[in-house]
């Protein structure tokens, strides 16, 4: 039987993070032959993703230049692809989310006419603005794509209402496949500064930011609260792994740095993360994927952002967007932080993004769609 190949085309942390679970998935299933194109979009942090999962990429474009513009990334992206595919020649190209490597990814795989599938399709906040330029990548994917992998029943939704073409599967997000690997009670962190927390006396904040439409003002104000908060609570540490990009880096250091019980440290590797929030006591983050993944472990979690994408935590109870105002960040920090009633409420865990079998959904899915299995994936949360 001739197998199905599969490139799945990848390039910054997050994607290498939700993508490394079903590669392997994939790979170990012998109607597939599954093989990576690396963007190198980013390039520190998506090799520390790629030594945690012992994965490795069969192409790597290697574009990441300091302070990359979006039309570099996708530019250098679509010229690269060019020859990945002509030499790789696969059948299906799995793109995930919405960096500007998965739209340029897709783009390319149409180019040259190999079908699509989009992994962690269908979320929207329906601002073209926000998150920029993410809501518009996912959203254009979203018409390129023939097989669209929806983590929920809402985002399915979204691309039932937008009349998408092709199939679409409600898979959960392979993320919390990827967090049955990551999060374990016995782990012991290999960053000295997170091995010095006392995780039981203190009050551990996990933060992280790095939207490019929080950069200037907003995230100004974004360091200006948490600078305040921890300032006014003798019990509180922040841990901050600062993302690489050169703008998020001055404006953290510029307003947080030397600032007491504030540890601004180098991107931690996934595992490392995954264990911060399992032990910390409340996150606050602009990014997608703790939105994700703090609610599973049953931390409260204030986002950092005007809107999110991601509603059913929201919903759920365990997320609240904070915006990017100082005093209501603060306002709702002291809250967390002074009220147990109003902690209590937000810190219990629940999984409306998955339930660990993502990625064995995506692969029937995929098998459905080729004509190899006559039985379509139950759909997640059915
Ligand atoms: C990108 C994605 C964003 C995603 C984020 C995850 C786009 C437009 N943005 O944003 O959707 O949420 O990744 O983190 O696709 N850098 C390094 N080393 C690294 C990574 C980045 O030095 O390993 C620096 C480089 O100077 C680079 C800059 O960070 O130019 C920005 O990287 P870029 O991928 O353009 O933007 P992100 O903010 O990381
Ligand atoms: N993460 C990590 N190390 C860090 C910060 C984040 O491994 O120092 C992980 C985090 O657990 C999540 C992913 O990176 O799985 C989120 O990536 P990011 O916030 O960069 O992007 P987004 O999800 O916003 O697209």
């Amino acid at each position: 039987m001739k197998k199905i190949k599969v490139m799945s085309v990848f390039g910054t942390r997050p994607e290498a993070i939700k993508m490394a679970p079903l590669v392997k998935n994939l790979a170990a299933r012998p109607e597939f032959e599954s093989i990576c194109c690396l963007t190198g979009q980013h390039r520190q942090m998506l090799d520390s993703v790629l030594e945690i999962f012992r994965l490795k990429g069969d192409y790597d474009l290697n574009i990441m230049k300091d302070r990359q513009t979006l039309s570099s990334i996708t530019s250098s992206t679509i010229l690269g692809m060019d020859g990945v595919i002509q030499a790789a020649k696969p059948d299906l190209i799995l793109v995930h989310g919405d960096t500007s490597t998965t739209f340029a990814g897709a783009l390319s795989a149409f180019y040259h006419q190999i079908p699509v599938g989009h992994v962690e399709a269908g979320l929207r906040t329906w601002d073209r603005y926000s998150p920029f330029p993410e809501e518009m990548n996912r959203t254009l994917v979203g018409d390129i794509a023939e097989l669209h992998f929806a983590p929920t029943r809402a985002n399915a939704d979204n691309l039932e209402r937008e009349a998408i073409r092709g199939d679409i599967f409600i898979t959960g997000n392979t993320v919390i496949d990827a967090m049955a690997t990551t999060v374990r009670p016995d782990f012991v962190f290999t960053d000295p500064a997170l091995n010095a927390l006392d995780f039981t006396g203190k009050r551990v904040v996990a933060v992280t930011c790095h939207r490019r439409e929080n950069y200037g003002k907003p995230m100004q104000q974004i360091m200006e609260a948490i600078r305040q908060m921890v300032l006014t609570h003798p019990d509180v540490e922040v841990v901050y792994p600062v993302h690489l990009s050169p703008v998020v880096r001055e404006c953290a250091f510029g307003i947080l740095g030397g600032v007491e019980r504030v540890h601004l440290i180098d991107p931690i590797d996934v595992e490392q993360m995954h264990n911060l929030m399992a032990r910390c006591y409340l996150v606050m983050t602009d990014s997608g994927g703790l939105q994700e993944e703090a609610p599973a472990l049953g931390k409260p979690v204030l986002v950092l952002r005007r809107e999110t994408e991601r509603p059913e935590a929201v919903r759920a109870g365990t997320v609240k967007l904070a915006g990017v105002e100082k005093e209501e960040i603060l306002r709702l920090a002291n809250s967390l932080l002074e009220d147990p009633a109003a902690y209590a409420a937000m810190a219990h865990a629940v999984n409306p993004y998955g339930d660990g079998h993502a990625c064995d959904r995506i692969a029937q899915g995929i098998l459905w769609h080729f004509g190899l299995s006559g039985e379509r994936p139950a759909d997640f949360g059915a």
